[in-house]
């Protein structure tokens, strides 16, 4: 579904990623642990495709297509998608707006589909505000996800989706990420996912398989992701730099 080869970022004139290399096959969930300021929304931000962070070298693939030259709205086309760390309100865009247009743009016009996912996640009330204008941590992160579940990508990037998100909140997320997810019954494959979690809490509620570590812009651990989060947790990220769980 994904390779990126060596790739190397720079955002605001600044190196930030020094050549990430990383697969994930299809119907993979994998996890990316790392410190505040490592690179993490970068490295998700660059396979997306945004402009402000500018691609100096290497290459990403998506199924076995060089997309490294194509812009975001191609990329989503292609079966991309995005949940923010930190999403922007919009006023005078309500969430109902963008569901539909996600929707709309899979051929699925139907007002009634709507109603549907939003009353399944508890989002109703939310349908006819302005996007995430006052929304609380959780309500972002339920309307992110109420998105990529409009929009249907093969390949789901979700940046923090446990930051400032209480203890309720937290299991509905878990249910919607592997709702997103689960092999749809109309589609012959299931989806692949990378998830940036800078404590892990999401991997109460979601499996992956590998973990990485990445450090100052570079991966310095490629295992288990379970085994990636009792080393985090046990030694710190500091014990990443050492490579400590090598010795365990
Ligand atoms: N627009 C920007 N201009 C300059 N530096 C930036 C910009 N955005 C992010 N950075 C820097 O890039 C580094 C990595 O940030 P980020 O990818 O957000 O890390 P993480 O998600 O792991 O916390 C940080 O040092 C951050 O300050
Ligand atoms: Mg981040």
């Amino acid at each position: 579904m994904l390779h990126i080869q060596d790739l190397r970022v720079e955002v605001g004139g600044k190196a930030i990623l020094k050549g990430v290399n990383l697969s994930i096959g299809v119907g993979e969930t994998h996890a990316l642990f790392g410190p505040n300021g490592s690179g993490k929304t970068t490295l998700l931000m660059a396979i997306m495709g945004f402009p402000r962070y500018v691609i100096t070298g290497g290459r990403i693939l998506f199924k076995d297509q060089d997309i490294t030259g194509l812009s975001v709205d191609e990329r989503a086309r292609l079966g991309m998608g995005i949940s923010f760390q930190r999403p922007p309100a919009v006023r005078g865009v309500k969430t109902r707006d963008i569901v539909n247009a996600c929707l709309e743009s899979r051929g699925r016009k139907d007002g009634q589909a709507v109603g549907e996912l939003a009353e399944r996640l508890n989002m109703v009330e939310l349908m006819d505000r302005d996007i995430n204008l006052g929304f609380s941590g959780g309500e972002i992160k339920r309307s992110e996800l109420l998105q990529l579940l409009a929009q249907g990508p093969d390949l789901v990037l979700l940046d923090e989706p446990e930051s400032g998100v209480d203890l309720v909140n937290m299991s509905l997320i878990g249910q919607m990420i592997n709702e997103l997810l689960q092999k749809d019954l109309k589609r012959t494959r299931s989806r692949s996912c990378l998830i940036i979690t800078h404590t892990g809490h999401i991997l109460d509620y979601v499996r992956a398989s590998k973990g990485y570590v990445l450090l100052e812009g570079a991966i310095h651990c490629v295992r288990d992701a379970m085994e990636v989060l009792d080393s985090v947790k046990e030694h710190g990220y500091e014990g990443c730099v050492k490579c400590l769980c090598q010795s365990e």
